[in-house]
């Protein structure tokens, strides 16, 4: 009796320091005049959740991971010619031609994605640590850019032609989920509902809260 009585307070400890461990969502956002980034790191999952929402009609959407366009591993996002479905290239530029596409294009998991009028709302899972570029707690320099064109086709190095309109942004990317989300949620995309920005810090309080219960009360209480 004794025994079960310490096993349920070391499990109570072990789920609330696992509660802890898995709140430590943060992240943060950008709007450019075209389109939405919102970043959400999972400091246990050791991933990034990128949601873009476009704000206009889109050709192709770029992201980049640092401070200039040559350099950095680039994003080249567009809606593929069947209007249901995403693209993403992952490149990088020598010079300020076509970024070339990256031999590896894998590590890119593609969550939900809405399209409407020629625009766009997904978001996509990586490791915060790829061979071509680290998104975490200390990423700060980020680029963004926007075309009206669509790249030539549904390909991964596929020709596009240059942007119309391109720019830099800083994030803060240590920012609590909670603080991020609750200032993030967008008021000027037309026909899109906020963007998925993974579980909220109170979503994984409640799920723990709901295991620790059920083991608890319902597994170990009755065996005791
Ligand atoms: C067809 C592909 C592309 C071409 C031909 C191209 C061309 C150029 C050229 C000529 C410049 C320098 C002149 C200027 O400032 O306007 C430039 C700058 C820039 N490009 Fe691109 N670009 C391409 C794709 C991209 C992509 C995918 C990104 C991703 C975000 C990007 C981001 C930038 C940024 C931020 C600048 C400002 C200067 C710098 O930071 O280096 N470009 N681009």
């Amino acid at each position: 009796m004794t025994n079960m009585r310490s096993m349920i307070w070391v499990l109570l400890l072990v789920a609330l320091a696992a509660t802890r461990s898995s709140a430590a969502l943060t992240g943060d956002y950008y709007c450019s005049p075209f389109s939405c980034f919102y970043f959400t790191l999972d400091s246990v999952k050791q991933t990034v959740t990128i949601s873009v929402a476009s704000t206009v009609s889109i050709g192709w959407i770029g992201l980049g991971f640092g401070k200039a366009m040559i350099g950095p591993e680039l994003n080249v996002i567009w809606i593929k010619n069947d209007n249901k479905s995403v693209m993403i290239s992952r490149r990088k530029a020598t010079n300020f031609q076509i970024p070339k596409a990256l031999a590896n294009q894998t590590g890119l998991i593609i969550g939900k994605t809405t399209i409407s009028n020629n625009q766009l709302a997904f978001s996509f899972t990586r490791p915060q640590v790829l061979p071509d570029s680290t998104v975490n707690t200390a990423t700060k320099q980020f680029l963004w850019s926007y075309a009206l064109n669509k790249p030539a086709t549904d390909t991964i190095d596929t020709t596009f032609d240059r942007h119309d309109a391109k720019g830099e942004f800083s994030l803060d990317l240590t920012k609590p989920l909670a603080t991020a989300t609750a200032t993030s949620t967008p008021t000027s995309i037309p026909n899109f509902g906020p963007p998925p920005t993974g579980l909220t810090v109170t979503d994984y309080m409640t799920i723990a809260h709901g295991i620790i219960m059920f083991v608890a009360l319902g597994a170990l209480v009755p065996s005791a």
